[in-house]
């Protein structure tokens, strides 16, 4: 059983309890991941100017499309504001800053109909993040920046939370991900060439849950949750932030979520950076998980 908690106050020891638990916990937007979102909005309407940045591609072809969200997102990712901001979200919601670490930021653009489903705007097909390599006691940050359709939404599979998925995550070597398969995003038009790890089987999806939210909306998952982008039919590009966090007395204390199919090479743990005050994580070898 899956548990969805709406806007409940805990502790954030409490909500990793429950993430690690693989329930869900949503969260109405606050002022700070308003601000967030709205840092998104300004910097895609920018990018996209004078154009809507959520009908822009209408306007524009896949590659001018490519050469404006490209850096969009790297400036999404890079900007110390936005670091900023996601700390401010971190305070409003209780964490630790000295204790929490949280990798970069990104803003996910997931354009509508069959335009571009691969390299910047690659459409994630079914995945767990450990697959990628993510720590199982990641929490997973999720929202909106434009409002959402469950056309144009995020998938999970909850029937999956306990139930091994047959993948390729063993050939998943984070490090050659890290050399090769970023670099090549741009340049990645009709397909998608990298070594993604993917199911070996169709997913059902019986147990298929969208969240329609809006602007700053949070849905807090855990690494371990199967999902994916949701196809988008809604005739609007989807537009969405998403950051991860890591609590350090889980990871010592090796707390997170159960593995039930993960096997890849290397961790991302080495991404993840102080919530105070930004400085690369130190990881003791006491830090390294199974
Ligand atoms: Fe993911």
């Amino acid at each position: 059983m899956i548990g969805i908690h709406l806007n409940h106050e805990l502790d954030c020891s409490e909500r990793r309890r429950l993430v690690f638990n693989g329930d869900l916990l949503l969260y109405s937007r606050n002022a700070a991941t308003a601000a967030l979102a709205d840092h998104a909005i300004s910097l895609a309407s920018e990018a996209f100017a004078p154009m809507d940045p959520q009908f822009a591609q209408e306007e524009l072809s896949v590659a001018a499309f490519i050469e404006r969200a490209g850096p969009l997102k790297s400036r999404f990712t890079n900007d110390l504001r936005t670091k900023e901001l996601v700390r401010d979200v971190l305070v409003a919601f209780g964490c630790d800053l000295d204790e929490t670490y949280f990798d970069v930021p990104r803003l996910r653009l997931v354009p509508h109909g069959d335009y571009l489903s691969s390299g910047v705007s690659y459409a994630y097909k079914a995945h767990r993040d450990i697959w990628y390599a993510s720590p199982t006691a990641q929490v997973n940050w999720w929202l909106p920046a434009f409002a959402v359709t469950t056309e144009r939404a995020m998938s999970f599979f909850p029937e999956y939370w306990s139930k091994a998925v047959p993948n390729s995550s063993s050939e998943f070597d984070y490090d050659e991900w890290c050399r090769v398969g970023r670099q090549l995003a741009t340049s990645q038009v009709d397909k998608d060439t990298r070594k993604h790890p993917l199911p070996a089987d169709p997913i059902s999806t019986e147990s298929e849950l969208r969240i329609a939210s809006t602007k700053g909306d949070v849905i807090m998952f855990s690494a371990a949750h199967l999902h994916a982008t949701a196809a988008n039919r809604s005739g609007r590009t989807r537009f969405s932030i998403d950051f991860r966090t890591l609590n350090r007395s889980d990871i010592e204390q090796g707390r997170g979520a159960p593995n039930v199919d993960s096997r890849p090479s290397g961790s991302t743990i080495g991404d993840f950076i102080r919530a105070r005050d930004f400085a690369p994580i130190q990881i003791p070898s006491a830090w390294q998980q199974p």
